[in-house]
C-alpha cells in the first residue's frame, strides 16, 4: 500500500520537543518496516507563522513570505529526517518527481513546501495524486472536517464521512468566512476531488492515531470518500489476511 501522510508543523513540531518528532518517526518506521511505501509532507506550523509576521512588519512582499514559509517547512522536514535516519531520503525533496522517485527507490520521501501561494496542504494532495497514493492522511490539531470552525462556533457539526466534491463544497463555505481555519484549504480539496485519492483528516496530535487508520481505517476523524468509490476501503493490513 502507498501512502501519503501529511503532518501539519503545530502537530510535528509545536514547541521544538524531540520526543515528539521521535513519536511521528516511529510510526512512520513502523509503517514503512510493515511494507507500506510512505511520503511525507511536513507544516511549517507557528515558526512559520513567526517568520511570516516579522518578515511582513519588515516589508517583504507576499512571495517572499511563501518562500520564508517554505524554508521553514523544509526545515521542519530535515527534523524528521533526522529521526528517520537512513530511512529517509537524505535532504526534503523540492518537487514531486524527486520525492516519487525517493519512494519508487524504497525510501520514505518527507518534503516541505514546493512553490509560493500554497500550503502544505496541496503538496500533499499533489504528491497523493503523482505517486498514485492509494491513501492521503491529514494528520492535524482538529480531529477531522467540520460544518463550522468548532473553536467559533458551538453548534459547528463533525463529519464523519463525505465525498470529494461535499469536501469541496464544506471547505469553500469555510473559506468565505474570513478567519474561520479549515483543516485542508481549497486548493488541496480540489485536489483531491480531481485525483480520487482516498483520503482521512484525523487529529495527529498522538501519533499512534495515524497508523491505526493507514492499517485499519480505525479514526475518530473524517472519511473522504472519492465519488463512485466503495464504501469500505481494503485496508492494507487486513488485505494481507
Ligand atoms: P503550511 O503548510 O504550514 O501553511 O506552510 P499553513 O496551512 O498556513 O500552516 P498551518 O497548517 O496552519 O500550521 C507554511 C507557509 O509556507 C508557505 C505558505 O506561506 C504557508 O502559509 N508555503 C508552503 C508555500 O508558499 N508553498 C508551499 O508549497 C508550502
Amino acid at each position: 500500500m502507498k501512502v501519503v501522510v501529511s503532518i501539519g508543523g503545530s502537530v510535528l513540531a509545536p514547541d521544538l520537543r524531540s520526543e515528539r518528532v521521535r513519536a511521528h518517526a516511529d510510526v512512520i518506521e513502523t509503517l514503512a518496516a510493515e511494507g507500506c511505501t510512505v511520503g511525507t509532507v511536513v507544516g511549517g506550523g507557528g515558526v512559520a507563522r513567526e517568520y511570516i509576521g516579522a518578515a511582513r512588519e519588515l516589508g517583504a512582499n507576499e512571495i517572499e513570505l511563501d518562500d520564508i514559509g517554505i524554508d521553514v517547512t523544509r526545515l521542519n522536514a530535515r527534523l524528521l529526517i533526522a529521526a528517520l535516519s537512513e530511512q529517509a531520503a537524505p535532504s526534503p525533496p523540492e518537487d514531486y518527481e524527486s520525492a516519487g522517485a525517493a519512494m519508487h527507490r524504497g525510501d520514505i520521501a518527507v518534503m516541505g513546501g514546493v512553490t509560493p501561494g500554497q500550503t502544505t496542504d496541496a503538496v500533499s494532495a499533489a504528491l497523493a495524486e503523482y505517486v498514485n497514493a492509494d491513501l492521503l492522511v491529514y494528520a492535524t490539531s482538529v480531529d477531522g472536517v467540520y460544518s463550522d470552525d468548532p473553536n467559533e462556533t458551538d453548534d459547528a457539526r463533525k463529519y464523519d464521512e463525505l465525498d470529494a466534491g461535499e469536501l469541496v463544497d464544506v471547505i469553500a463555505g469555510l473559506e468565505m468566512n474570513a478567519g474561520s481555519s479549515a483543516p485542508v484549504d481549497l486548493l488541496a480539496a480540489k485536489l483531491i476531488e480531481r485525483s480520487g485519492v482516498r483520503t482521512i483528516v484525523l487529529d495527529g496530535t498522538e501519533p499512534e492515531r495515524i497508523a491505526d487508520a493507514v492499517r485499519y481505517g480505525d479514526h475518530a476523524g473524517t472519511d473522504i470518500v472519492p465519488d463512485g468509490a466503495d464504501d469500505q476501503m481494503t485496508y492494507w493490513v487486513r488485505d494481507e489476511q
